[in-house]
């Protein structure tokens, strides 16, 4: 029997947001664990390199006792057996959003074990237009960040602007 609430929150993270660091800290109090899972996809290369992103997350939520984030390759379904999820945790800030999640979560609820759900959380409308794909934009123009991620972040996009420059 599960006696702990253990959820996985996962996504690409590339980079982390300050929409999403809301998501988990919001998500980290309605379950006793959430495990933020970053996923490894072997066929796209990322703007940032898998170990940065994991370590990133980590530095900003230090405080959380209840998250832990890792990398994950394959299957989020997979993930939730293995960490012993019952739930997956997504954030929607639009109705485009939803539209591309419930088929992810339909899918999910296949091939996850019998009992798995996806919970959607509403972004918080003053975060809700942040995206990671603009703020890759933003960062290599060499934008002000600010408004989109932590200072920690936007130090280290800016660094591997400078590196790929
Ligand atoms: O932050 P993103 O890019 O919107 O996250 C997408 C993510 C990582 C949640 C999704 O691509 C994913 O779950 N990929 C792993 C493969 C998988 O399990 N897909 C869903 C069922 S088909």
């Amino acid at each position: 029997m599960r006696t702990e609430r253990i959820a996985v929150y996962p996504g690409s993270f590339d980079p982390v947001t300050r929409g999403h660091l809301d998501l988990i800290r919001r998500g980290a109090r309605l379950y006793d664990r959430l495990v933020v899972a970053v996923l490894v996809n072997p066929e796209k290369e990322p703007f940032l390199p898998e170990a940065e992103r994991v370590e990133l997350i980590s530095r900003e939520v230090r405080g959380e006792s209840r998250v832990e984030v890792r990398a994950f390759r394959g299957l989020v379904a997979h993930l939730a057996a293995e960490v012993g999820a019952g739930w997956l945790l997504r954030g929607v800030r639009s109705a485009a959003d939803l539209e591309f999640e419930l088929p992810m979560a339909h899918s999910n609820h296949l091939l996850a074990e019998p009992g798995v759900e996806t919970v959607f959380l509403p972004a918080r409308p003053e975060l809700a237009f942040i995206s990671s794909r603009l703020v890759r934009e933003i960062a290599r123009s060499a934008g002000d960040l600010r408004p989109f991620v932590t200072p920690g972040v936007a130090k280290a996009l800016m660094a591997r602007v400078r590196g790929k420059g």
